[in-house]
């Protein structure tokens, strides 16, 4: 048994038991790059498995989620925490982020993760990227297609962090769907050594998508942002009946026209794991339903899997 005495909060393997101490340590904040280099080097020469949890910060129980199944999984976590600014098509949305670093770094440290990077966009973008990546037709649909650029900024971001990190795997949300797709394909086309998990969409009592961006709305707000979830689980139920995607679109569509104070921007039922349509649904297709919708400016996203 390790005691919390013994313990060295060095990042190091504790010499006073064989496993990593998971629960005693304090988060070790890191800023810079250098430093997490040398960590990260101390971590590969005792053989410590790390996992990866990339964030932008204003943590929810879903991002605490992503972190707790890194720490089942492996000896050490690394959150990060960067709002990265060449992911933001449109500069009002970066600069209304929520930004609520302290209480960031203390529900990390209170789920026990082991280290957490929060470098300054000066830090991370240190010279200009000078590549511009294009996932193809995934640029073309969903977000891809209502966010020009983004996912070239995701693309960047997660590739740096994985050559900081050099992980053993990295964690990210079903919540961005789309955002696994194209990290997905990075590993693929990059043959990028470590697993990558997806983990299920943390919800709020009312089945809201839990997201950073809620914290933009009121109370009344949310209530209306329900309706993103609602219809997705409505929808859901039509297709596992059988009832033909045409009149599925239809329905959600008039669901939303007649809510007040939300505007659709997209609702698609694709494969779930090309993402693209599938005019005959077979027995046995996994099938994502994906939506985005604007409330009170707020942009926000869902999706629910489902198999036939
Ligand atoms: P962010 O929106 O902070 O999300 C960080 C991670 O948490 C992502 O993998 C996201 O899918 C996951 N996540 C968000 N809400 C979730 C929820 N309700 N349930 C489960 N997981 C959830 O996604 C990003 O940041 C950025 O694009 C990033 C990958 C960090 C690159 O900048």
């Amino acid at each position: 048994m390790l005691s919390i005495g013994a313990c060295n909060n060095s990042g190091e393997k504790c010499s006073f038991a064989s496993q990593y101490c998971k629960t005693s340590r304090m988060s070790q904040v890191i800023r810079l790059k250098s430093d997490l280099k040398n960590a990260i080097y101390k971590l590969k020469k005792s053989n410590a498995s790390i996992g990866l949890v990339p964030t932008m910060g204003a943590l929810h129980q879903g991002h605490l989620e992503l972190v707790q199944l890194s720490m089942e999984r492996y000896d050490v976590s690394i959150a990060t925490i960067f709002v990265n600014p060449i992911q933001f098509n449109k500069k009002e949305d970066l600069e209304k982020y929520p930004k609520t670093e302290q209480a960031d770094i203390q529900k990390l440290e209170e789920v026990g993760c082991d280290y957490i990077f929060i470098p300054n966009a000066a830090e991370i973008y240190e010279y200009q990227p000078k590549i511009n990546l294009n996932f193809g037709y995934l640029e073309q649909i969903l977000e891809g297609k209502h966010r020009p650029g983004h996912f070239n900024g995701v693309g960047i971001i997660v590739m740096k962090l994985f050559g900081l990190v050099n992980p053993d795997g990295a964690f990210f949300g079903q919540k961005d769907l789309q955002q696994f797709a194209i990290i997905s394909a990075l590993v693929t086309d990059f043959d990028l050594p470590f697993t990558l998990h997806l983990a299920p969409t943390v919800r709020e009592a009312s089945g809201l998508a839990m997201s950073s961006r809620n914290k933009r709305l009121g109370e009344e707000e949310l209530k209306t942002a329900g309706v993103i979830y609602s219809t997705l689980q409505s929808a859901s139920k039509q297709l596992v009946q059988g009832v033909s995607q045409n009149i599925i679109l239809e329905d959600a569509m008039l669901l939303f026209k007649n809510t007040a104070g939300i505007e659709l921007e997209y609702f698609e039922i694709v494969d779930a794991k090309t993402l693209q349509h599938k005019s005959v649904v077979n027995e046995g297709d996994r099938l994502a339903l994906c939506a985005a919708a604007v409330v009170a400016g707020v942009r926000l996203i869902d999706n629910i899997i489902i198999e036939i």
